[in-house]
């Protein structure tokens, strides 16, 4: 008999229908009710067991994660929460799962202790929710753009240059690491290196994209992107995966309007195809909330949230009137802040979220920072002081989408290069660019993991990806 997923059968199961089903027991109560689940949803297939008829080493290897086949009768459920279940004929252990050594129990376990059992956290409610929802956000991102006229484009991964300028990248090489080839004043001659020069595990598909936008029009790419900054935060990982659309002839409204409603598509998408894990996420969160000091509680629960940024516009301000609203608000005159409030810093984690949590409660885009606290590539004010960047500052998050308009002018980027010290040996190319049908194009990085934390509500960003890199943490 051909096997149905339980998503189907749930969805569309016709009772008196003979099936068989696959999965992995959640539990097993009385001696004969099995909640299956096979990861298709959130929702378990109930299978009643006969018991009296069973044999009872059998029974006895009805435990929770073990993995079973089973065939049987579908018929209408007695129980509440479900129209149908399975009455079991026949059913066979695939693989079983010894209860004195399995390490999860069929209740509610710390996210941290999941973290350190990464290989079995899909099988728990909450982190297969979270990964379904992830999926969805990844094939709306693809769908989204591709409805648009966008191309997906695959930008290299081992790269020479340093395209945040930030310095905190992954060498590779293939070296050995005890004897590398010298030079003569002893330094390690990356000459004689694979790629005969010094490259890294790129941080970002911008520089190369732009050569895309620069023949192609529209391009977007979504790829891994990597980090070496030593930053061991709930929103930080070494490897994270990042989507960076790049667009001809935008200028930065064009390229804010972009943002927003791709995140808005992306939101709806979500509920849309998730409506099951979503709930389960939005119950999840309240409970999670209850537990919050009353000042850190957010006014909404996740799904009215959800609801709340799909259908309201986001706050545009530059980054000059921020400061202003920032030396205004309460925090500051009362010292509340941690970090100072001045024209030129580069906005802290608690100054990005008093504007979107407490000043505008709704997502915020800035524009216009002072040039020096962003990068070379960025489009040049008059104004001589700041650059057409943007970021969109989200609750619970910060910083989401970083972006920005391109400097188009051949000279303004060179010398902007040659003042903060960015080698154009290494980016003739991209400097070419400008000199070959320059035009205005702008574009942005959308942080994947980050919107994955504010669709399912998930507070650490280790607990969006299915195997986190940080500083000291690659197991598994
Ligand atoms: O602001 P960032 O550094 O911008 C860029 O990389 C540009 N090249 C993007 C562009 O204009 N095409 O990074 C973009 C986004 C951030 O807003 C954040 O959401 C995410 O990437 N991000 C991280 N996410 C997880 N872990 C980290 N270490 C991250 N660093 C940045
Ligand atoms: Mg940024």
């Amino acid at each position: 008999m051909k096997r149905i997923k339980i998503k189907d059968l749930l969805a569309h199961g016709e009772v008196g229908a003979k099936v068989t089903v696959k999965g992995w027991i959640r539990t097993f109560r009385s001696n004969r009710f099995i909640a299956l689940n096979d990861g298709s949803t959130i929702n378990n297939l109930q299978a009643v067991v006969d018991f009296e008829n069973t044999d009872e080493d059998l029974l006895k290897r009805l435990t929770t994660s073990a993995a079973v086949a089973i065939e049987g009768e579908v018929v209408e459920s007695q129980g509440k929460g479900q129209s149908i279940e399975i009455v079991v004929e026949k059913i066979e252990i695939l693989g079983d799962a010894d209860p004195d050594e399995y390490p999860l129990q069929p209740k509610r376990h710390s996210l941290e202790f999941l973290r350190e059992k990464a290989h079995l956290r899909p099988r728990t409610q909450v982190m297969s929710a979270v990964y379904r929802v992830r999926n969805a956000l990844a094939y709306g991102i693809h769908k989204f753009f591709n409805e648009k006229g966008f191309l997906y484009m695959h930008t290299p991964i081992i790269t020479g240059s340093d395209a945040e300028g930030a310095g905190e990248m992954f060498r590779v090489t293939n070296f050995d690491p005890l004897n590398p080839p010298k030079t003569e004043d002893g330094e390690v001659d990356y000459k004689e290196d694979f790629f005969g020069k010094a490259v890294n595990l790129s941080v970002s598909g911008q520089l190369e994209a732009e050569v895309g936008a620069m023949s192609m029009g529209e391009v977007y790419t979504f790829g891994p992107t990597f980090r070496a900054e030593n930053s061991n935060t709930s929103r930080h990982l070494a490897e994270f995966w990042m989507i960076e659309p790049e667009m001809a002839f935008y200028d930065l409204d064009d390229n804010m309007d972009l943002a927003e409603e791709m995140i808005k598509y992306l939101i709806d998408f979500a509920m849309e195809q998730c409506p099951d894990d979503l709930k389960f996420l939005d119950q999840r969160y309240a409970q999670e909330q209850k537990g919050k000091p009353q000042n850190e509680r957010s006014d909404l629960g996740l799904l009215e949230r959800l609801d709340f940024v799909s259908k309201n516009d986001f706050e545009r301000l530059t980054y000059t009137e921020a400061i202003e609203v920032l030396k205004r608000s309460k925090p500051f005159k009362k010292g509340k802040f941690k970090y100072d409030v001045d024209w030129g810093i580069d906005l802290q984690s608690e100054h990005e979220r008093y504007l979107v949590e407490k000043e505008y409660k709704k997502p915020v885009i800035l524009t216009d920072y002072p040039k020096d606290i962003k990068s070379f590539y960025m489009k040049q004010n008059d104004d001589g002081k700041t650059v057409r960047a943007m970021d969109v500052l989200f609750p619970g998050i910060g910083e989401i989408i970083g972006g920005s308009q391109r400097e188009e002018s051949y000279d303004k980027l060179l010398t902007r290069m040659n003042e903060m010290g960015v080698p154009q040996e290494e980016l003739w190319w991209y400097l070419e660019l400008r000199k070959f049908g320059t035009a205005p194009h702008s574009g942005f990085g959308l942080g994947f993991e980050r919107i994955v934390l504010f669709v399912t509500g998930m507070g650490n960003i280790r607990d969006v990806i299915p195997f986190p890199r940080a500083p000291k943490s690659a197991e598994f």
